[in-house]
């Protein structure tokens, strides 16, 4: 019995790959390798969600691009469990090889997130290009207008667990950020940050990362 509650579910979960291959490919002509995704993921407007070739989405990794919004995962890109990228009217690209760990937030908003490839993000991440006006005090923050500059993050980057990147930022290539990190100003090429505010603690030395991988 338990085998066979075991196979069953097995085959829904194929079924429901293909159901999301069959929708991914509608506009991804060039992906000749189907994602592997686990059960209890979840894709919105798959239409526009574009994958290349042996993208993964582990159990419960949630995808939600919008009319809008687009959502790109390069060669390789991996999303962990309960991971959640939402476009909200923008663009996330998300380069090749990047890992996204377990229950990262990645959105886009107008401006846009844009992660180079080898990036790799621990657990716990948040990533949110958009930021509330707060000036007129007798309305509440959410009824005064937003804004959204965008964030970029640079090949090999890695962004260690629960660092927030707030609106605007960029972070260099090859940079790390630390544990629980708030980065609310640009990180250079290859600088070790951490704390709140995020501070440079150094720069790695005898870098080595593979140019030109984008
Ligand atoms: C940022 C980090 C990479 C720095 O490592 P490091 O270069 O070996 O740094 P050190 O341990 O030598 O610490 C240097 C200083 O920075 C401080 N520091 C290190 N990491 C810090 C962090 N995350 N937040 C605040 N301060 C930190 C140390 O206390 C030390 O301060 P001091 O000089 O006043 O004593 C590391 O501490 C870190 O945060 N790693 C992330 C681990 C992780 O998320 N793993 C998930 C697996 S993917």
């Amino acid at each position: 019995m338990n085998s066979l509650f075991h196979s069953l579910r097995y085959l829904l979960s194929r079924v429901l790959a293909r159901r999301h291959w069959w929708c991914f490919s509608k506009i991804s002509a060039s992906v000749t390798i189907p994602p592997h995704v686990e059960d209890l993921c979840q894709f919105e407007f798959a239409h526009n969600i574009r994958l290349g070739n042996r993208v993964r989405f582990l159990r419960g990794a949630v995808v939600l691009a919008d009319p809008q919004g687009r959502i790109i995962l390069e060669d390789d890109a991996l999303v962990c469990r309960f991971a959640v990228i939402q476009s909200f009217g923008g663009t996330v690209r998300i380069g090749a090889r990047t890992a996204v760990g377990d229950f990262c937030n990645l959105y886009g908003f107008e401006g846009g997130l844009d992660i180079g490839c080898d990036v790799l993000f621990a657990s716990g991440c948040r990533v949110v290009p958009s930021s509330h006006g707060f000036d007129d005090p007798s309305l509440p923050v959410a009824a005064q207008p937003s804004s959204s500059k965008g964030i970029r993050i640079g090949d090999g980057a890695w962004i260690a667990t629960n660092a927030v990147l707030l609106d605007g930022v960029k972070i260099g290539r090859g940079a790390v950020v630390g544990a629980g990190a708030v980065v609310t100003r640009d990180v250079p090429d290859y600088a070790i940050v951490a704390g709140v505010p995020a501070k440079i603690l150094r720069f790695r030395s005898g870098h080595n990362l593979n140019e030109g991988c984008r």
